[in-house]
């Protein structure tokens, strides 16, 4: 059995999602992979830098008991990562489109000092995804970030794992769900802020929505996918992006009217030249197209590729512990190297 200390940057929905899959999920990590852990580092801004060698106990920290009676030290990310013998970082803080950082910063540390590094944030990924892959490769650790795209459908597993040789020529996609909620929202008669406050309650909205609404999400997603799976380094500014502000209810419901509902849709298509066009904006989806199946929290993303002419990933209903479910990937990562050592 090995145990392996766990630090967690960020510790919000999908942070404290992933502390509580951790406790449900503790019998099988030991008994089908041999895996024993501890969180020894907890850090936001506003919490600080706790970092304790023999493990917080989970139920304290859930509780926010943690924070009360442990003094923050003023660390930085290093001697954080230092401090609590980290073996694998898992990164949540909120993103951030236009550079990826800290969340950068935060995850090349953790491989620097000899830690695995994972992700939910995309931003780290648009931005960072050669730098920190070359560097986890350099390093023999794993920089994994399958949970940003698709919650915890697989995406990138199922490139590396299951698709060999596979040239991928175009992909189209529904990646965010606030959209969906607030169209469906707008659909049954409600406003445009009605659908955002659903959406928040649901705790699936980016920290600041705008970054939903405004087809940030989605691009970030799309460039994510694109530079990982396609090769080509897609900027965001190269996309053409439109989110749904600009659609009224009216609208939105006569488009529902017709069966022809309006989402946000991502599309990327490889060009003969090897390049990439790509696009997020909000189209109307008629009932034979793949698309056409997503509702509520659902996203897909369906693909062409030169092997196959369809290849379609659903993630239905994703929810939080789902999202936190896409860590789970690491498991394999820690088992293989129990079993290189
Ligand atoms: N929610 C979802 O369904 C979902 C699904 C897939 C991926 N994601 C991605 O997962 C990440 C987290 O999402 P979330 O919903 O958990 O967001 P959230 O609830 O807003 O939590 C973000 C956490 O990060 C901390 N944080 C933010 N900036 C930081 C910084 N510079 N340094 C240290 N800590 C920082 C925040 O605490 P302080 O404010 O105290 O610093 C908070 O604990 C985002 O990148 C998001 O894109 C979310």
């Amino acid at each position: 059995m090995s145990c392996y200390n766990l630090c967690l940057l960020g510790f919000g929905n999908v942070g404290r999602a992933l502390a509580e899959l951790l406790v449900k999920k503790d019998e099988e990590m030991r008994e089908e992979f041999g895996i024993e852990w501890r969180i020894t580092g907890v850090a936001t801004r506003r919490m600080g830098w706790l970092a304790s060698p023999e493990g917080f106990d989970l139920v304290k920290l859930l509780a926010g008991d943690v924070v009360a009676n442990v003094e923050p030290q003023p660390y930085g990310v290093r001697e954080w990562l230092k401090t609590a013998r980290a073996d694998v970082l898992f990164e949540t803080t909120s993103l951030n489109h236009l550079t990826g950082r800290p969340a950068i910063d935060y995850l090349r540390a953790a491989l620097e000092a000899g830690a695995h590094a994972i992700t939910a944030n995309k931003g780290a990924v648009v931005h960072g995804y050669r730098e920190l892959s070359e560097l986890a490769r350099n390093v023999g650790k794993r920089f994994f970030f399958e949970a940003t795209c698709l919650d915890s459908a697989p995406v990138f597993s199922l490139f590396r794992e299951t698709l060999p040789a596979a040239r991928l020529l175009s992909f189209k996609g529904i990646f965010n769900s606030t959209t969906t909620v607030i169209l469906e929202e707008m659909e049954a008669g409600k406003s445009f802020e009605d659908g955002v406050r659903r959406a928040q309650a649901l705790g699936i909205t980016e920290t600041d929505p705008s970054q939903d609404v405004d087809g940030w999400d989605a691009a970030v997603k799309l460039c994510a996918i694109a530079n990982v799976l396609m090769s080509v380094p897609l900027k965001l500014d190269e996309i053409e992006r439109e989110g749904i502000r600009g659609l009224n209810t009216e609208k939105v419901r006569a488009a529902r009217d017709v069966g022809r509902p309006f989402r946000l849709v991502a599309r990327a298509a490889r060009t003969i030249d090897n390049r990439v066009v790509a696009s997020v904006r909000p189209e109307q989806i008629s009932g034979d197209d793949p698309l056409g199946a997503i509702s509520g929290t659902s996203l897909m993303v369906h693909f062409e590729l030169d092997m196959m002419p369809g290849l379609t990933v659903t993630s239905h209903h994703p929810n939080l512990q789902s999202t936190a479910y896409a860590f789970a990937r690491t498991c394999n990562a820690l088992k293989a190297q129990v079993n290189e050592n």
